[in-house]
């Protein structure tokens, strides 16, 4: 079975869930809003990799937090709490510790990647985002992968 559906129901703001899809970790985080706001600030020169890689969205949408964040069903388009994302580091494929690194977002021990609460890479040897997978809200608290 390629698509699972995860009960999110439990999941409060400021916490994650991990999940094993396809045999890797899947983030599933309801972010504070201190951490979209911190998401939606950041100036998009600053990002090492300017893409979104959501592969719900165009490959070359730029990673404005919108086009990461994954919208629950009813919300208005624009950002939202929201994040789904391979837990894999884009470097070596290590598992990032979450609520960790210099950006507020996730940090990989093994050779220090920093990524940001969008789940941007912002500082260390990784050369690109946490990709998005193929996502979507079947009702207001469970989300299917694939
Ligand atoms: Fe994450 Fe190298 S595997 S920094």
């Amino acid at each position: 079975l390629s698509s699972i559906r995860v009960d999110v129901s439990g999941v409060e703001p400021g916490t994650q869930l991990t999940v094993k899809w396809l045999g890797k970790p899947v983030f599933i985080r309801r972010r504070t809003e201190a951490e979209v706001t911190a998401a939606e600030e950041v100036d998009l020169a600053l990002l090492p990799d300017p893409i979104a890689r959501n592969a719900n969205i165009a490959g070359d949408a730029p990673a404005i937090d919108p086009n990461r964040a994954l919208l629950p069903p009813g919300a208005e388009e624009g950002t939202s709490d929201w994040l789904v994302m391979m837990g894999v580091c884009t470097h070596l494929g290590c598992v990032p510790l979450g609520d960790a690194g210099d950006f507020g977002g996730w940090f990989c021990p093994c050779h220090g990647s920093h990524y940001d609460t969008s789940g941007r890479i912002r500082k260390g040897p990784a050369p690109t985002n946490l990709p998005v997978p193929v996502a979507e809200f079947v009702d207001a608290t469970t989300i299917k992968l694939g």
